[in-house]
């Protein structure tokens, strides 16, 4: 418990953009996240590493209240955005995930063109006076998502029709159209080729000039290779935060030593 507070210490150098505080979450009676308790930091790369069904996705949902749409699922204690209660009942989640933006594991595009399905959240929220305005975002974003020269000549065709690696950058472009805050990115490469995962590993950097990420990741190098900081989960528990860096180099917990070594997992 010490050492994560410790290192819970370097983190809060930068400034916090979500704290979470005595985290649980149950799906009926599974205990899937046990007592977290963590600072995000602001206009920074988080990774969440960990092996499979340690509750890395779980713990992510609760940063954007996705879990609110799964039935069993009970989460308890306390998280906040920039100091507000994002579990408070005057908040609305759609505009919560407006600011905590999402892109899942497995692409999710709308069943709407490709177009549409970018300009679904600027639309949605305002965000654009005109057509022409609604234009300009629109393809900055799927430039941002390195899909632009890929689907211009077609942006009337459904999105659906494309490859899987394609709609994955179709999803990122979708969830960076509104200008999120934040940035929940659940294995976001893992439909990707290595050209795209860059391409998108990239777009993570620049996004960290004014955006919080977070991203699940299985790969020890893209972790190392995009984070700033890094969060080790393991059977629910929160084992070790700290420094990327740190965390890969000198782990102070055994259990991220054998993860980060192949041991377990
Ligand atoms: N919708 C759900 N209903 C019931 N149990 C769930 C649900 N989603 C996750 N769980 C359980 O919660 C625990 C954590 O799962 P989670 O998906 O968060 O793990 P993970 O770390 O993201 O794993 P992976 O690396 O395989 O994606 C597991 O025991 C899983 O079976
Ligand atoms: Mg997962």
């Amino acid at each position: 418990m010490n050492v994560m507070r410790e290192s819970a210490a370097d983190i809060a150098a930068a400034s916090v953009k979500i704290a979470a505080r005595g985290v649980q979450v149950f799906y009926g009676d599974t205990h899937a996240i046990k007592d977290v308790d963590v600072d995000i930091a602001d206009r920074t790369v988080t990774a969440f590493i960990g092996p499979s069904g340690c509750g890395k996705s779980t713990f992510l949902r609760c940063l954007n209240r996705m879990n609110d749409t799964i039935d069993i699922c009970r989460v308890e204690g306390r998280i906040t955005l920039d100091g507000e209660d994002i579990y408070d009942r005057r908040v609305d989640p759609v505009q919560l995930r407006a600011k905590v933006g999402m892109v899942f594991q497995k692409p999710n595009p709308f069943p709407k063109s490709i177009y549409d399905n970018v300009a679904y959240g600027p639309r949605i929220h305002g965000l654009t006076r005109n057509r022409a305005e609604l234009d300009e975002v629109v393809e900055q974003s799927l430039r941002r998502a390195a899909l632009w020269n890929e689907v211009k000549d077609r942006l009337q065709a459904p999105g659906t029709g494309l490859s899987g690696g394609q709609q994955q950058r179709l999803c990122i472009a979708r969830a960076i159209a509104t200008s999120p805050e934040v940035l929940l990115m659940d294995e976001p490469c893992s439909a990707l080729d290595p050209i795209a995962t860059a391409q998108v590993e990239e777009l993570i950097d620049e996004l960290r000039a004014n955006f919080s990420v977070v991203i699940v990741t299985h790969s020890m190098q893209q972790a190392a290779r995009v984070s700033q900081n890094t969060a080790f989960f393991h059977l629910g528990n929160l084992v070790e935060y700290g420094q990327t860096a740190q965390i890969f180099t000198t782990p102070r917990d055994p259990r991220t030593e054998s993860y980060i070594s192949g041991r377990i997992g």
